[in-house]
């Protein structure tokens, strides 16, 4: 055989095999842990399909479709997806369910057609994130003798995982002003108002907020202290409210802390004399 029909018979051999997919960008999926997925696939239309087979690590299931009413056949050939699969008509899309960490990475679907000998193939990448508990919210602060007192609130969340980011949602201001980060710097003054704070932490399967904390009650209350894992949430929030309330009642009536600074320092003064 000469060079030419050898270069046909690898054309022709490249042709059979029909990687159409390759050089492509796989399709990116992102999947919760032990929830359901699908890898939804796309046949040419007006094509009928001989077969289609999926791979991930290895050959993970092939689908016939039944030809004139006739049931498909499925056979699931690694058994770690035994009882978790099924293919969803029209296209016969992979749908897993239960989710597990040992299903992330690629996958191929590999479409034979009735009328040709060209398969195409297509390409997933799937990632598995675990659902995010609610954040919580560690807050540091300082009281000064005078002036404002510093605030530091950090979030985090338990067993956050790859890919966590965080922002701030502050309310109670005319604004309502958001920042990224998980962590917050801000401070507070006798006669400030009261700004609440809310944590919000995403990962690419979705995102959940804290529980509000309203950071001002650290420094008007030294002894306050928020409890986010309270069992009941509606007791953390009647109380929060009530010493919201207290906080400005006081603060109406001025904060006696102050004042008792001050007759301490003329007490001093006159001391002094
Ligand atoms: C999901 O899979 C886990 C193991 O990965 C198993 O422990 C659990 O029972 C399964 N849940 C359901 C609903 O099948
Ligand atoms: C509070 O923060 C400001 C700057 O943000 C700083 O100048 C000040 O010293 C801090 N006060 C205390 C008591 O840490
Ligand atoms: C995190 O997300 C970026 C895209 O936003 C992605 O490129 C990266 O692979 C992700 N990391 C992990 C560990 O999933």
């Amino acid at each position: 055989m000469g060079t030419l029909p050898w270069l046909f018979l690898v054309l022709l051999l490249q042709e059979a095999k029909g990687y159409s997919g390759d050089g492509v960008e796989p399709e990116e999926v992102v999947a919760a842990l032990q929830e359901s997925v699908s890898l939804p696939l796309e046949i040419p239309p007006g094509e009928e399909v001989k077969s289609i087979v999926w791979f991930s690590q290895k050959r993970l299931a092939t689908v016939m479709p039944g030809k004139e009413g006739q049931p498909v056949s499925v056979v699931v050939d690694d058994p770690h997806y035994e009882g978790r699969v099924s293919f969803l008509g029209p296209s016969y899309s992979l749908h897993i369910r239960n989710v597990s960490w040992q299903d992330s990475g690629p996958y191929q679907a590999q479409v034979n057609l009735q009328t040709s000998q060209l398969s195409t193939m297509q390409h997933y990448n799937l990632r598995v994130y675990r659902r995010l508990s609610q954040p919580q919210i560690a807050v540091n602060f300082e009281i000064p003798g005078e002036g404002a007192c510093n605030i530091s609130l950090v979030c985090s969340v338990d067993r956050a995982g790859m890919n966590v980011t965080y922002s701030w949602l502050t309310l109670g201001d005319s604004a309502e002003a958001a920042q990224e980060g998980s962590g917050l710097s801000t401070s507070w003054r006798p006669g400030d108002k009261v700004l609440s704070y809310t944590c919000r932490a995403s990962n690419p399967v979705g995102s959940i907020n804290s529980l509000p904390i309203a950071a001002g009650l650290f420094c008007a209350d030294p002894g306050y202290r928020e409890t986010p894992s309270m069992p009941s949430c509606l007791l953390a929030k009647g109380l929060l409210l009530l010493l919201l309330l207290i906080i400005l009642a006081v603060g109406l009536c001025e904060v006696p802390r102050t004042r008792k600074l001050k007759r301490n320092r003329i007490k001093l003064r006159k001391k002094e004399k």
